[in-house]
């Protein structure tokens, strides 16, 4: 079976310094990938490649079509990023980030539908329609720009550090929403996340990145487990 989305040996460069060397995975429709690794590992700059919000080299397919070199095309084709710190419209109504999310879809009755099976899955937001974004809590932050990369009818999801600065009930709330997308939407999601206990809630497969590296490709479950006893500690316990 091919991948829904291809990449292969993606390298991001500022300057001097290479942040991503040559990523390499595919990711089946309806299926999550978890990047995970410490801070500076490179799994923005992988992300906004993949969304062409950052120049690169290496190849992003979706559908075995070459994903378009500028942001707005790659958009249209289908891959939308979350950024990290949600980056809502901080001046703007609910309703009115949600429309900016759909700025690429031409007929307004595609995207005012969209809009109210938002609404429906998101009450909250619903009654907060006219409030500006700068004045929701965190996790309500998150959800909108969840919800504004939704109304641009993705086939791909990037998110970046969804759980960042969370409550653990805004975490939860998240975890929800999300696994709802997965189902309801069979969405495949590339997820960018430091929280590993996270990432396994929502991830099968997790790719393990250092210094712009692929390190190792692991079940994510295995990354909620609690890091293993050494051996001697055991055994001083028994004594
Ligand atoms: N716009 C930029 N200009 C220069 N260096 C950058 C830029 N963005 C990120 N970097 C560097 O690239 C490396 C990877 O960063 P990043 O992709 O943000 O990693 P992560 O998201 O895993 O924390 C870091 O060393 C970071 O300092
Ligand atoms: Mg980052």
């Amino acid at each position: 079976m091919t991948a829904q989305l291809e990449v292969r040996d993606l390298a991001v460069r500022y300057g001097q310094a290479l942040a991503v060397r040559g990523v390499s995975f595919g990711i089946e429709r309806g299926e999550t990938l978890a990047v995970v690794g410490a801070n500076g590992g490179g799994k923005s700059s992988l992300g906004k490649a993949v969304a062409r919000l950052v120049g690169s080299t290496g190849d992003v397919l979706l559908d075995g079509t070459p994903v378009p070199r500028t942001a707005v095309a790659a958009v249209g084709a289908g891959v939308v990023y979350v950024p990290e710190g949600r980056m809502v419209f901080t001046q703007l109504s609910v309703a009115d980030n949600l429309r900016a999310g759909a700025f690429s879809v031409r007929r307004k009755h595609d995207w005012e539908a969209r809009r109210a099976t938002l609404y429906e899955r998101l009450p909250r937001l619903a009654e907060r329609a006219s409030v500006r974004a700068g004045l929701l809590s965190g996790g309500e932050q998150q959800l909108l720009a969840i919800g504004r990369a939704l109304m641009a009818f993705p086939s791909v999801l990037v998110l970046d550090e969804p759980s960042l600065g969370l409550s653990p009930s805004a975490v939860v709330t998240v975890t929800d929403f999300l696994r709802e997308i997965q189902q309801e939407y069979d969405m495949t999601v590339l997820l960018l996340e430091q929280n590993a206990a996270f990432a396994a809630k929502l991830a099968r497969r997790a790719l393990v990145l250092e210094l712009g590296v692929v390190r190792e490709v692991v079940d994510a479950a295995t990354l909620a487990e609690p890091a293993p006893v050494p051996a001697d500690a055991e055994s001083a316990e028994r004594q």
